[in-house]
């Protein structure tokens, strides 16, 4: 089931929430920003005990897990999407990040799960264009038993993720 929200992401009440973070995951702005302050210097000391490869913690497209720390989430599943201008295959990256995040979810009994837009920040992805591959990758029968809320930061980007939704849905 796909739940729409306008709203910040550290606030929701679900097993996992998905941060759009960087390869070194290591913190950042916008949303990794937000979720590393809400969930606590352990966050960050959670994430740099992950294994490393020359500071490459989570490849693009791949995803991470630890846990929520303060958050209301009992886990953070930070993932890596593609910045748009730097890749060839955007739309493949971005879909792995959805498909990869899902995957740990349900391998770690996850009933809910709460996405960002991601890459669509500072990594440039055209927004409707991500909300497609998302809401493609969500929609998908066997994750029907998961509840999946996307939280939308601004009135603009959840009235599109809407309007994708009713069109994909229709
Ligand atoms: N809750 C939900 N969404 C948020 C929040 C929040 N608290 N804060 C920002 N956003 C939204 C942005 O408005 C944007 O639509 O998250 C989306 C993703 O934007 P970014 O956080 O810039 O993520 P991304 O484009 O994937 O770029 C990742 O940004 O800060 C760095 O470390 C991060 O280097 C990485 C890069």
């Amino acid at each position: 089931m796909i739940h729409l929200f306008e709203g910040d992401i550290t606030q929701a009440n679900v097993d996992a929430i998905v941060n759009a973070a960087k390869n070194s995951l290591l913190g950042g702005g916008g949303v990794d920003g937000a979720i590393h302050r809400a969930a606590g210097a352990e966050l960050l000391a959670l994430c740099r005990a992950l294994p490393d490869k020359n500071g490459v913690r989570c490849p693009t497209g791949e995803a991470k897990i630890t846990d929520g720390c303060n958050l209301p989430a009992k886990y953070v599943i930070h993932t890596v999407g593609p910045v748009y201008s730097q890749v060839s295959n955007p739309a493949d990256l971005l879909a792995r990040c959805y498909r990869n995040s899902l995957a740990l979810a349900k391998e770690n009994q996850c009933g809910s799960i709460a996405f960002p837009a991601i890459s669509c920040g500072v990594y440039g992805y055209p927004i409707e264009a991500a909300a497609k591959i998302a809401l493609e990758a969500c929609c998908q029968k066997e994750h029907a038993d998961l509840d999946i809320y996307f939280y939308l930061f601004g009135r603009s980007d959840f009235e599109i993720w809407q309007k994708i939704y009713r069109r994909l849905s229709s």
